[in-house]
């Protein structure tokens, strides 16, 4: 069977095909990049919007499928911006309506999660998800994926952009501090924020923020790495620890950083654990992630009606029961 996925939580626009085995066939994105700041979420849902057909015509026409031989139609309904959420959804109400076949709302945290265990071939890993808006440490546990620490603020990857572009750098800032961390072994005195299992990044962008007036932009952008991975290896080291898991998964946006993969590679050696990190194509927001959790859903007999197809721009990992994972 083939799944279209749609993914529009935030800057991207894209659109994926995968099988029930979980081979992906194609996979197409178009990113909204602004000239000036964040995102303007009404702004980003236009680029979506003028974008959509494009991407979802050459995903089919790559794949050398037809759209008729699309079985089940998967969009990301949360959490995101919610005029971009709709954008998707609304396609997918269209799509499962005109071909006549189902639909299913995911969770795009889950589909960052499943994209990792199905690409890497792991089982039951402690999850690190590293994105733009998301900083989470989860596992399995009760049926859920149980979030074990968090992000108070804002998220690692949003810190590196917001910093990069206060340094006057362009987005995405997060590739380009990691080039120019590359240049110092240096490390400034940045705040180092751990409260139990969660971590606080704020304090930490202003304080980088402030050595611009006084530092060399490589040696604050290796401090800012070596502080900020450090507290991420801490929390993951004391999950691992926690819960027994003997699989380590990196997924996520930032999860393309070599840095961090050596630093985390190193804290799944020491507990034991293996250790995987989610392919460069996969890593960033993507259709084939929510193409393939689309399928897992179907295949527990989960389909989303037209009325419960609401988007949902809170939902947290947290609240999705996830059937087709057996507990060990
Ligand atoms: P989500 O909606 O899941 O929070 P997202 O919308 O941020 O995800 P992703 O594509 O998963 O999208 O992640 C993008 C983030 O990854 C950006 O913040 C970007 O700077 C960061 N990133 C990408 N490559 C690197 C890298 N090599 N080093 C550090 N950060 C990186
Ligand atoms: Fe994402």
């Amino acid at each position: 069977m083939l799944i279209l996925g749609l993914e529009s939580t935030a800057h991207t626009f894209s659109a994926g095909i995968v099988d029930d085995a979980g081979n992906v066939l194609n996979l197409v994105s178009d990113t909204y990049i602004p000239e000036t700041g964040g995102l303007h979420p009404l702004k980003t849902a236009m680029h979506h919007q003028d974008c959509f057909d494009g991407v979802i015509s050459t995903t089919v026409k790559e794949a050398k499928v037809s759209i008729r031989d699309i079985d089940l139609i998967a969009f990301s309904q949360g959490p995101g911006l919610g005029p971009c959420l709709r954008i998707g959804a609304t396609i997918a109400r269209t799509l499962s309506a005109g071909l006549r076949i189902p639909m299913v709302g995911v969770n795009h945290c889950v589909a960052h999660v499943e994209i990792g265990r199905v690409a890497c071939g792991c089982d039951d890993p402690l999850c690190l998800y590293v994105s733009g808006g998301n900083t989470i440490i989860s596992a399995l546990k009760c049926g859920r994926y149980q979030v074990f620490g968090e992000t108070l603020d804002i998220a690692l990857g949003n810190m590196l952009d917001t910093f990069a572009r206060e340094a006057g750098l362009a987005h995405p800032g997060g590739p380009k501090i990691e080039q120019l961390a590359r240049k110092s072994d240096l490390l400034l005195d940045l705040p180092y924020v751990v409260k139990g299992m969660d971590l606080s990044f704020s304090g930490i962008l202003t304080s980088a923020i402030r050595l611009l007036a006084k530092h060399d932009l490589e040696d604050i952008a290796n401090s800012l790495q070596e502080t900020t991975f450090a507290m991420l290896a801490e929390v993951t080291e004391r999950a691992v620890a926690h819960t027994g898991k003997e699989e380590v998964l990196l997924t996520g946006g930032v999860a393309a950083n070599d840095r961090l993969k050596k630093m985390i590679d190193i804290v799944a050696l020491e507990q034991d654990a293996s250790f995987h990190v989610v392919p460069r194509k996969l890593a960033g927001d993507n259709g084939a992630m929510i193409a393939w959790t689309g399928f897992l859903q179907f295949d527990q007999g989960n389909t989303t009606s037209l009325e419960e197809s609401r988007v949902m721009p809170n939902w947290r990992l947290d609240q999705v029961d996830i059937p087709w994972r057996q507990e060990r």
